[in-house]
């Protein structure tokens, strides 16, 4: 068992039990290590307890179930002592794009009073450049018999999460992680714990470093997204299909442009560019501009889609997808929905055709006129079909709609001008 090397811990306490901290400890669990998972949500943490994951995501499930029935992962609602304890609760961003790092610091302030000498805390949410120093400082504050002159006797690090939703526990395990302590003695004891479950590389750095590791990997996504965008944009008002001009583009050796898309959604690509970009606003001027002109792409997108209505004549649209991205049941923070929502305020009838959901979330509920549908009762009824995710599920359909006038904003399809 892989935890029978790692001598130094061997109990760990996983503060958040969501899309990260789930995993994390029924991975931990399966290891060997005894892990006491925490989350405030009563209900996670009572189906844990039964064995049941609270969401769905490949293979989870049966590692959730065996850790719970081997003994090795038990849920609470309040931190319990532990060797080790990794914090995965959210850090979203407030209406004016600061980061909210309120449940970080809660997390904290609960973890502090249990803390041992020689613990180590691990943060992994994504999070500000300097919060695991904040987390310091919260611990500095408020258990004092843990400070020695500048030494506190716990360690801290800060290691990023990169696992892709639909792939999070094979990808878990075969990522490399990257390992920042507040100290490089933080940073190794860290590695050790890591090492338990991780085959891919481990590379260790301060702890500031690894908080913008994990910044700057999802604003470079941004700003790549951002450019082929802002390519559909500029061949879109001149009649032109971007996605035939980038394909031909990318058949220069050193040229990959990625594909334009209605906008980018998720907890992720559109949240963590901001935590730079509001700490640094003017230093981060590329990332800000990417951000605005991803955030106009749905808009963009709806022009397009009301001008199709126009000219046939209708206010029937089949909007194809609303999940965030291809494959996926998770619709929150999706352009997709913000696209279906601004075509029914301007009094379009909607036929939402999402293959992956059975009902419609509640963010759309209020809107009369949007209703799920299936793709071949849409296309008895609408004149105008706008393809806004690339599901796997649409991509034979191209033929069913031959006779509509389409709007593909994913290219699957080839794109349109
Ligand atoms: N989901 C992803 O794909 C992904 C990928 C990389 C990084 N991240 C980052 O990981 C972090 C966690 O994201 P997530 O998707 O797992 O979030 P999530 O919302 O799915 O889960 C967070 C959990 O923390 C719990 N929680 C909140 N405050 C708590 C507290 N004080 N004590 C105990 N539990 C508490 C919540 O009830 C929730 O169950 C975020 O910073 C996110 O940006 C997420």
């Amino acid at each position: 068992m892989l935890v029978e090397r790692n001598r130094e811990f061997s109990t760990v306490c996983v503060v958040g039990l969501g899309y990260i901290g789930l995993p994390t400890a029924a991975t931990l669990a399966s290891a060997g290590f005894e892990v006491k998972g925490i989350d405030v949500a009563e209900h996670i943490v009572e189906e844990l307890n039964e064995g049941r994951a609270h969401f769905s995501e490949p293979d989870l499930d049966m590692l959730v179930r065996g850790a719970v029935s081997s003994g090795r992962l038990t849920a609470y609602t309040e931190p319990q002592a532990a060797d080790a304890f990794i914090i995965t609760v959210p850090t979203p961003i407030r209406d004016d794009k600061s980061p909210d790092m309120s449940y970080v610091e809660a997390a904290t302030r609960a973890v502090a009073p249990v803390l041992q000498p020689g613990n180590l805390i691990i943060l992994e949410s994504t999070s500000p450049l300097g919060a695991t120093e904040d987390m310091a400082g919260i611990i500095r504050e408020l258990r004092e018999d843990l400070v020695d002159g500048e030494e506190l006797s716990v360690s801290l690090a800060y290691c990023p999460e990169r696992i892709l939703p639909g792939q999070m526990v094979r990808e878990l395990v075969e990522n490399d992680r990257i390992v920042g302590g507040i100290t490089p003695h933080d940073a190794r004891r860290a590695g050790q714990l890591y090492e338990s479950i991780v085959r891919g590389e481990i590379h260790m750095t301060d702890a500031k470093t690894a908080e913008l590791v994990k910044l700057i990997e999802n604003a470079y996504r941004d700003v790549n997204i951002a450019f082929a965008n802002e390519v559909a944009n500029v061949a879109e008002a001149h009649g032109l299909n971007p996605w035939e001009a980038i394909g031909l583009a990318n058949r220069h050796p050193r040229v990959n442009i990625l594909n334009p898309g209605p906008g980018v959604g998720g907890h992720c690509i559109a949240v963590d560019p901001w935590f730079l970009i509001s700490a640094d606003p003017d230093k981060a001027k590329l990332m800000a501009e990417a951000r605005r002109v991803n955030d106009g792409r749905p808009e963009a997108v709806v022009a397009k889609i009301k001008k199709a209505c126009r000219e046939h004549g209708t206010d029937k649209v089949a909007c194809m997808g609303l999940a965030f991205k291809p494959d996926v049941d998770d619709l929150r923070e999706s352009p997709a929905v913000d696209i279906a929502i601004a075509l029914a305020k301007d009094g379009f009838e909607v036929y939402a055709v999402e293959p992956h959901v059975n009902a419609l979330p509640e963010k759309l509920w209020r809107y009369d006129n949007i209703r799920l549908a299936g793709l071949d009762e849409s296309l008895a009824k609408v004149g105008v079909v706008a393809l806004l995710v690339a599901h796997k599920a649409f991509v034979k359909r191209a033929s069913d709609i031959k006779d509509k006038h389409v709007i593909d904003a994913v290219g699957l399809w080839g794109g349109t001008r």
